[in-house]
């Protein structure tokens, strides 16, 4: 969690580390910082809560520096203030840090002992106070960075700003960290994110663990990588920055999560185009290279509910058995992992800190790892034995929507692959049909939202939400419901429809609302299921195939879809009318959409 930036270089510095922290608020926004030096001292300004507050404080003061570092916070070791916020400051640095030192307790006894001071209840000042002792010691700063760093266990990612030379430092461990240079402009940063550096740098560098990265406008690249002995470092790859600036915007939509649903039918086309026609086929075929005997599929959130969408692909399509668990439960559970069983992690960001344990556990098990993953270079990317890149573009809404979309549909290439559908010119075209019918249905869907708006208006203030699905639908019967959780902050379960009767129906009244996934499939048993919910008053918003008066007639609300063609992929269809009614719920309810409260879009701690 946390986003980190660093900047040296022509440009007002303060500037640009607040507009590469605005786009990393995705990672947390509990509060935001900035530290430059000014008149040969550190300064420091932060604040708690998003980064307009600590703008609003900035706006006062005369802000231009030609290097600064900051950081938005999602509060792990302390509570929500500005002591707590980054960066920690003292007479000779300034750090950031993202990730957790899981030994901070017992360093900071020990330092409290000798009679060190701290300030705030984080663990980053721990690091911070490290380094401090190494100075005073009479270690150079390089030796001092380096020296703390091996003291500090965990997954962790540094940045450092010296009073005394113009250089900034980074360096990490199992956290995410690039680095950027323009040679055009001279200007080079340093980041949790290449989406922060869009627009600023033309090449980016990833530097392997424990790798020392030195930002220098001085030296001829701009930038250094060392080794910890001090040796110069080749351990980093690069490549050219592709996110283009008007990613980073949300051009005419109100919301970053409204344009996301709406990029859907295009991204759609464009996997379908890559996997089948284009150069991700090579990717795929090869993927499907290990036909495995058995499927771990271990992931978290919205990726671990695309993770149950294609459990169902690759057992009704391939026959292949799948054990889909949340990350978070599979590291511990002790599972029980076999040869020949893969282990499949699904992730927008490639950086849950979970499925990447689940990723490792795996591989130490000797099961070849594969990754269904949107961010390219990211650890479980660089992890993974093989990997099948989503094409989702950068997501920024925490809430995650066309990413699911994605993975779900390249799961469905994976199990095409698999089965020899795309050696054979007729299945090829099937299934490309079958895509672009899906993003044309998604289309016309996209044009009625303002009858979902409708809907929700008049349901928006219910006491809570059974999301009821069977089959297929049921996966998108859980997703829906955590989508109008995270956004719109109401109490919402998804259920198998068949289910609710054995509990969940005693919660049932007239000021629940049952949203019915009604899917061609299992249409009577799905009905009588919503009857058994209608006779005790709860209210039926149902998303329903067009020209059925059965579910129509018993629906307080209906809406009605076009299923013929999607089979297997109708479930995609039908949950971006989920997504579409939790955004209007949200909107009617006034919460913060793209920031929901609490959470963070990537999650990089346990
Ligand atoms: C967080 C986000 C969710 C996301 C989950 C998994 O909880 O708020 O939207 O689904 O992490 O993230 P990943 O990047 O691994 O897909």
């Amino acid at each position: 969690m946390c986003g980190i930036v660093g900047h040296i270089g022509p440009k007002n510095s303060i500037e640009v580390v607040l507009e590469g922290l605005k786009r990393l608020e995705y990672r947390g926004y509990d509060s935001a910082g900035v530290s430059f030096k000014k008149n040969g001292k550190i300064e420091v300004y932060k604040k708690a809560g998003k980064i307009e507050n600590l703008k609003g404080i900035l706006a006062k003061i005369e802000t231009n520096a030609n290097s600064c570092i900051g950081h938005t916070r999602w509060a792990t070791h302390g509570e929500v203030n500005d002591t707590n916020s980054h960066p920690h400051v003292s007479e000779n640095i300034a750090i950031v840090h993202n990730g957790i030192i899981e030994n901070a307790h017992s360093l900071k006894i020990e330092m409290m002992k000798n009679g060190v001071k701290f300030k705030s209840q984080t663990d980053s000042e721990v690091y911070m106070a490290l380094v401090n002792r190494e100075i005073e010691q009479g270690n150079d700063l390089f030796s001092a960075i380096t020296e703390s760093f091996k003291k500090v266990e965990g997954n962790s990612a540094f940045v450092i700003l010296n009073k005394n030379t113009n250089e900034i430092w980074a360096l990490k461990r199992a956290a995410p960290l690039v680095c950027g240079t323009s040679k055009k402009t001279g200007e080079v940063l340093v980041s949790s994110d290449p989406y922060a550096l869009a627009g600023m740098v033309d090449t980016i560098y990833f530097p392997g663990d424990n790798v020392v990265c030195k930002l220098d406008q001085n030296s001829e690249n701009l930038i250094t990588f060392f080794e910890m002995d001090g040796t110069v470092s080749q351990r980093f790859k690069s490549k050219p920055l592709e996110i283009s600036l008007e990613s980073t915007t949300k051009g005419t939509y109100p919301h970053f999560m409204l344009k996301e649903i709406y990029e859907q039918p295009g991204l759609i086309r464009s996997l379908a185009q890559h996997y089948v026609h284009g150069a991700g086929r090579e990717a795929l075929n090869a993927s499907a290279n290990i036909i495995p005997s058995h499927v771990h599929i271990a992931a978290c959130g919205t990726a671990s509910y695309a993770g149950l969408v294609i459990k169902e692909f690759f057992e009704r399509i391939n026959r292949i058995p799948v054990a889909n668990e949340l990350a978070s439960e599979f590291r511990y559970r002790e599972p029980i992992l076999r040869k020949g069983e893969i282990g499949l992690f699904i992730s927008q960001s490639g950086e849950t800190a979970d499925t990447l344990a689940a990723q490792e556990l795996c591989q130490e098990n000797g099961l070849k790892t594969l990754a269904i993953v949107n961010v390219e270079g990211s650890t479980l990317f660089r992890n993974c034995d093989a990997n099948l890149l989503i094409k989702a573009g950068v997501e920024i809404g925490v809430a995650s929507t066309k990413a699911f979309t994605q993975q779900a549909l390249t799961g469905r290439l994976m199990s095409a692959a698999l089965n020899g559908e795309l050696k054979d010119e007729r299945k090829i075209k099937i299934i490309f049909n079958k895509f672009s019918l899906l993003a044309e249905r998604i289309d016309e869907l996209l044009l009625r939202s303002e009858e979902i708006k409708a809907i929700a208006q008049k349901v928006f203030e219910s006491k809570g939400f059974f999301f009821t699905g069977r089959g297929k639908y049921f996966p998108i019967a859980l997703e829906g419901a955590l989508k109008l959780k995270e956004i719109a902050y109401v109490h919402a379960e998804g259920y198998a429809a068949g289910e609710l009767k054995h509990g969940p129906i005693a919660l049932i009244d007239n000021e629940m609302v049952n949203i019915a996934l009604v899917g061609p499939e299992l249409l009577d048993k799905t009905i009588s299921n919503v009857q058994e919910i209608k006779a005790r008053k709860g209210k039926i918003v149902a998303f329903g195939p067009e020209n059925n008066s059965d579910i129509e007639s018993i629906s307080d609300y209906y809406f009605a879809l076009k299923f013929e063609g999607l089979d297997e992929l109708s479930p995609l269809y039908i949950n971006v009318a989920n997504q579409l009614f939790a955004y209007w719920v949200a909107r009617f309810k006034g919460t913060d959409i793209d920031k929901p409260r609490n959470l963070a879009k990537s999650v990089t701690v346990e």
